[in-house]
């Protein structure tokens, strides 16, 4: 299947709020299209850093501003767009065979991910000239 930036839709989640402060409660194949086999967030980011930086061929995920902000580029290799994720109640999923960079991290910020399957080294592209030679090989596929 051949995905587009357009399928990395914001997606709200659950928030149930009382005096004592709020609670979001993620349940994988309920509120998110996919089980959750990992969760890591990333944190203590210095000012000016930029994360991400590839894509993954099979890996779904859903990336949340746990704390403070950031913004997402999503790269479907044709289009591109930017998404400010700055609430711990919306998160945006990122389908499988998008390029994705994270950056303009606030202070505090926390990004809390989570994934369709176990770290796999062999599921990333690393590099912008095979993410789209990847892209390509799917078009070429789909169109023959
Ligand atoms: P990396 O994916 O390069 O981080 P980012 O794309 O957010 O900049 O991961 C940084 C390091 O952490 C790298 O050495 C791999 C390791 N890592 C794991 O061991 N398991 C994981 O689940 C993840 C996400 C990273």
């Amino acid at each position: 299947m051949r995905n587009s930036v357009y399928d990395c839709v914001i997606l709200p989640l659950s928030k149930i709020h009382n005096r004592a402060g709020n609670i979001t409660i993620v349940e994988g194949e309920k509120n998110i299209p996919f089980n959750v086999k990992r969760i890591y967030y990333l944190y203590d980011i210095p000012g000016g850093e930029d994360r991400g930086g590839h894509a993954h061929k099979e890996l779904q995920q859903l990336i949340v501003a746990a704390s403070g902000s950031f913004n997402v580029l999503l790269d479907d290799g044709t289009n591109k767009k930017i998404v400010t994720l700055n609430r711990p109640d919306y998160g945006v999923m990122v389908v499988p065979g998008i390029w994705r960079e994270l950056f303009e991290f606030s202070s505090g910020a926390i990004c809390l991910v989570l994934a369709s399957h176990r770290y796999d080294q062999a599921d990333y592209i690393r590099k912008y000239d095979q993410f789209i030679g990847f892209r390509n090989r799917l078009i070429n596929h789909q169109e023959s």
